[in-house]
């Protein structure tokens, strides 16, 4: 099984800090009048030699030249002697692998004896560790090999510089470099800066002992150094440290009072850690902090009012932690003495509640404020509109009501207005925007409010996101939308819009990414749609043929319309490879057949084709292009499994119930398709046996083989499908996409309790066995009791025979059982009284004798679900007369309705509300990564990440 995590996040950051430090020093020759010292010229090309420079970086590097003026190098401006050596390649250059010096660093270095300067960052020396001779550099003051790719373990002797004032090894990734023990560290007793961020420190348990006793230091940057463990409660009192950042490592514990004494500190960044605990009042002895970044750890409780001491206090992020507590006392304790300095506060993600209350207006240099995804109720204050400075506005998905605050109009700076997910409702007035000249994204999907301005309003703003999903924008297609000229993302999705999609939308020359219109009962048919990324037209009713659409484009919902035509010219039109994960153009009219073209297909991870007229057979390409979830049921399709869906070993969800398809199981599903979570192949034409090593598959929970001409016996290897036998669904897959914060999950249509339903989010804890009407024979094997985990088991309309095994009754979780119109004798055994989950219950038309269990639920049960037996006891009436002929289906399909549940489903019982939330938790994740990664790095270009959560014990 693959487990996929995600650790993007500090690399990316460091691109951001990168760019921050490294616009220094990149041409530096100010020498006048004097002329470089031969040996020093010498030493010099031979350190070029050994570079490479494939972007010529050293071309005024030549023999007989005046050194000092090279490119890089600085000469002392008396002596004459190289004292400085600029080699630093431009920030963000790792991705122009050209402009990167790399190669070897040739010894000749040691020459320049008066070298107090030499930086090598950003440039790609991937083939080398950090030479040791670096270390007999006894003059350098300044030392910044930063993200120049350095690989190993970095040598100690550079702990023989005395004089060094500032070193930064800062790495791109862990992996790369490493340091088994920091002692050598305590060497350079000048050091004023330590940056050993991105260096794998995991076996340094010295870290903490010997930087915090560095008598100079002033800035240390650790993070993302595989530091781990707690961090002590003790450090002494040496440290004059004024930056301190412990960033992403898995640091836990409480957050030590031992960093609270460090009373110089102005900047502290513990964020992306494990702490945990309440925030001690010793935050207050803090009073010189400017910026304290504690986001994303465990901390709970309130937080201390101490708070009120951090006078200088500019920067204060608390975000994606577990904090608690009123609003308006935090804003109370905050207003006390920073509130002329507090430039951004974000508490996003935490458990906050309360009003926000109208002394919010006054904090007048606020530029930045997220308080998104708490419970924070009641209205937005109207004092918003005072907030000046303010560019970031996010209070989204929190249960803010009332109406849109007009005053918001005033803050003639924003740039960033997200007030998605709350409960505000009430019309918009277009005079509202009229001074929101500088917005760029307007984020407001999910509140019930309406905007209908007039017809010729030309928005202030050129806006780059507009999301205005579940608004009443309707019934025409938002006109203004036309003056959008940087559009990128565009959601106005479940808006009442009932239009002809409108042709001038088409022809927007605008960059799209992002378009979701989906939920609207737009009409028309669409020739082109010019989007780059990702495209929701779902539940709609467009017609035609499928559009054209852009090669790059990741994800396609056309779902629930009524396109038409064939798939060929889409599929086959072009032979670029696509990068496609999502492809779902399931419940419309799509005709003729699969066509054989998907071999450039190979991202895909969603194939969704469900609920159309498709005929044929799958073609043999289609197993190159290794899905997550394949769902094409409810077609015309026929022929056999191809043996090219081997392939697919990342299958998750197959589904290719509801056609014609013939010939058995085949048995290599149990080999090859290792992953499957569900197999569908409901109502087909499916003979022979069930294959024994279909048992090999121990993730799978649905399991449906019902209305095919299966014969022979129930396999007893059954009892190997392992996730259908744990009772607490600790162990499950979720795994999902995000896109820009909009979530796929895999979901697939089960039958459970006689009834079809779309499970997704909740999918994992879903159990199911169905091999109803069949042609099953045998007896039921009692190794089928040992599924203690399955919460649906239908073997109705078979053939079987034999007793019902005793242990069925021990599959406590089933809440459906149907073993009705076999040849089943015996009576029903008495351990029938633990199931005390079931609520659909049917063994009607059997031969079974004897009385009746009794327990809470199986007297619960209409007379139909007995009948006609020979049972005794309640629930059959004394009379015993037998109802008519079941119709089609007996009790088994009472409701043959299929019921769409969109994320949860409603009748989780109370036994699973712990593994529910276990499902729910990666969702909530969405936010902290988009905030993390989108708005830090908005300029590197992805909106668009996968995001894979793998559950597992
Ligand atoms: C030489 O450099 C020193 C410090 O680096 C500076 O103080 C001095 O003014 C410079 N002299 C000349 C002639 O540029
Ligand atoms: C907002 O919700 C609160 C309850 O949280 C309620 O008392 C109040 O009346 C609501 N306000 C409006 C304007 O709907
Ligand atoms: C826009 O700014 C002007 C001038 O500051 C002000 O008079 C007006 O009320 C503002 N409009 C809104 C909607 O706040
Ligand atoms: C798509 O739109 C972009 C941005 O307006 C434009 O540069 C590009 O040429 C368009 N592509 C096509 C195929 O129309
Ligand atoms: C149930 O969960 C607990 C704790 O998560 C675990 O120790 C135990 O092994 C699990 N039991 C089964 C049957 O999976």
């Amino acid at each position: 099984m693959t487990i996929v995590t995600i650790p993007l996040f500090p690399f990316l950051l460091l691109i951001a800090i990168a760019a921050a430090v490294c616009f220094r020093c990149c041409d530096a020759n100010s020498n006048v009048n004097v002329v470089c010292i031969e040996s020093e010229r010498e030493a010099l090309l031979k350190l070029k030699n050994d570079l490479t420079d494939p972007s010529n970086r050293l071309s005024s590097w030549v023999e007989g030249g005046d050194c000092c003026e090279w490119n890089g190098v600085v000469c002392h401006n008396l002596t004459g002697h190289v004292n400085q050596l600029h080699l630093a390649a431009p920030p963000f250059s790792a991705f122009d692998e050209w402009r990167l010096l790399g190669g070897r660093v040739n010894p000749s270095l040691l020459q320049l004896k008066h070298l107090n300067s030499l930086d090598l960052s950003n440039n790609n020396f991937s083939s080398i560790q950090i030479p040791d001779f670096f270390g007999l550099l006894g003059s350098l003051t300044y030392l910044n090999l930063s993200l120049a790719q350095f690989q190993g373990a970095i040598p100690h002797n550079l702990g023989n510089l005395p004089k060094l004032h500032y070193l930064d090894l800062r790495g791109w990734d862990p992996r790369d470099m490493e340091a088994k023990s920091l002692e050598w560290v305590s060497g350079l007793s000048s050091l004023q800066y330590l940056d050993l961020s991105g260096v794998d420190l995991h076996e340094a348990t010295d870290w903490l002992q010997v930087t915090f006793n560095l008598p100079c230091l002033l800035e240390l940057h650790l993070s993302y150094c595989n530091l781990k463990g707690p961090i002590p409660d003790y450090l002494g009192n040496k440290s004059f440290l004024e930056v301190v950042d412990l960033s992403s490592n898995s640091l836990n514990s409480s957050i030590p009072n031992s960093l609270y004494s460090l009373n110089h500190l102005q900047f502290l960044s513990l964020g992306y850690n494990h702490f945990e605990g309440e925030i001690s009042s010793a935050l207050g002895n803090l009073s010189s902090l400017i910026h304290l970044d504690l986001s994303v750890n465990s901390l709970e409780g309130r937080l201390p009012t101490s708070l009120e001491h951090l006078c200088n206090l500019k920067e204060l992020d608390l975000s994606s932690n577990q904090i608690d507590g009123d609003i308006s006392e935090i804003l109370q304790s905050l207003s006390s003495c920073s509130l002329d300095c507090l430039e951004s506060l974000n508490m996003e993600n935490n458990q906050l509640s309360g009003h926000l209350t109208d002394q919010l207006g006054q904090f007048k240099n606020l530029v930045h404020l997220s308080l998104a995804g708490n419970t924070i109720s009641g209205q937005i204050p109207l004092s918003i509109g005072e907030l000046s400075s303010l560019e970031v506005f996010d209070v989204s998905e929190n249960q803010l009501n009332g109406t849109f605050p007009p005053t918001l109009g005033q803050l003639g700076n924003l740039e960033t207005l997200n007030i998605g997910q709350n409960v505000l409702e009430g019309v918009v007035s277009e005079t509202y925007f009229s001074n929101l000249t500088r917005l760029t994204q307007l984020m407001a999907s999910g509140n019930m409010l309406t905007f209908q301005p007039n017809p010729s309003w030309v928005p202030p703003f050129q806006c780059e996101t507009i999301e205005l999903g579940q608004w009443h924008l309707g019934p025409k297609f938002p006109r203004w939308l036309r003056f959008q000229r940087n559009l990128s993302d565009l959601n106005i999705s479940h808006a009442g819009i009932s239009d002809v999609l409108p042709t001038w939308f088409l022809n927007l020359s605008t960059h799209f990414e992002y378009v979701d219109l989906s939920s609207n009962d737009l009409t028309g048919g669409i020739s082109y749609l010019n989007v780059t990324t990702f495209l929701d037209l779902s539940s709609n009713r467009f017609t035609g043929p499928l559009p054209r659409l852009l090669p790059t484009l990741l994800g396609l919902v056309l779902s629930n319309n009524s396109f038409s035509g064939s798939l060929v010219e889409f599929v086959c039109n072009s032979s670029e490879s696509r990068n496609m994960w999502i492809l779902d153009i399931s419940t419309n009219l799509l005709f003729g057949e699969i066509p054989d073209c998907w071999s450039h297909w190979q991202g895909l991870g969603i194939l969704n084709l469900g609920n159309n007229k498709l005929t044929g057979k799958i073609p043999s390409s289609l197993g190159y292009t290794n899905p997550v979830e394949l769902n094409l049921r409810n077609n015309s399709m026929f022929g056999e499994i191809p043996s090219t869906l081997q392939n697919c070993s990342r299958l998750l969800i197959l589904d290719l119930s509801e056609n014609h398809f013939s010939g058995s199981v085949p048995a290599w599903m149990g080999e090859k398709l290792s992953s499957l979570v569900v197999l569908r192949l409901r109502s087909n034409k499916f003979d022979g046996h069930i294959p024994h090593k279909i048992c090999a598959l121990q993730y799978l929970q649905n399991l449906d083989l019902a209305h095919n001409n299966i014969s022979g016996a129930i396999p007893k290897c059954f009892s190997n499908f392992s996730a259908m036998a744990t009772k607490n669904k600790t162990f499950y897959y979720l795994r999902g996409w995000f896109f820009d914060g909009k979530s796929f999950q895999p979901s697939a249509l089960l039958e459970l309790k006689g009834r079809e339903d779309e499970y997704s989010s909740t999918l994992g804890l879903v159990t199911s066995l169905d091999l109803s009407a069949n042609h099953l024979t045998g007896q039921i094997p009692k190794e089928l009791g040992t599924l203690t985990g399955l919460r649906s088991l239908n073997l109705s309309r078979n053939l079987l025979t034999g007793n019902i095994p005793d242990n069925i009754g021990n599959m406590e979780p089933m809440e459906s059982l149907d073993l009705s119109m076999n040849k089943l004798h015996g009576g029903i055994p008495s351990s029938f009284s633990n199931l005390n989950f079931l609520n659909h219950f049917n063994v009607s038309y059997n031969n079974l004798t004897g009385q009746i269990p009794t327990s809470t639920q199986l007297q619960s049960f209409e007379n139909s679900s007995y009948m006609p037996n020979h049972l005794r006891g309640p629930p059959v009436s004394k009379n015993c007369i037998t109802k008519g002929v079941p119709t089609d289906g007996g009790g088994s399909e009472e409701s043959n309705g299929r019921s769409k549940v969109k994320g949860l489903y409603v009748s989780i019982v109370v036994g699973f509300v712990m593994g529910f939330w276990g499902v729910v938790a990666p969702l909530f994740f969405i936010r902290v990564w988009r905030h993390a990664y989108f708005q830090k790095l908005d300029h590197v270009g992805r909106k668009l990440y996968v995001f894979w959560a793998t559950m597992g014990r």
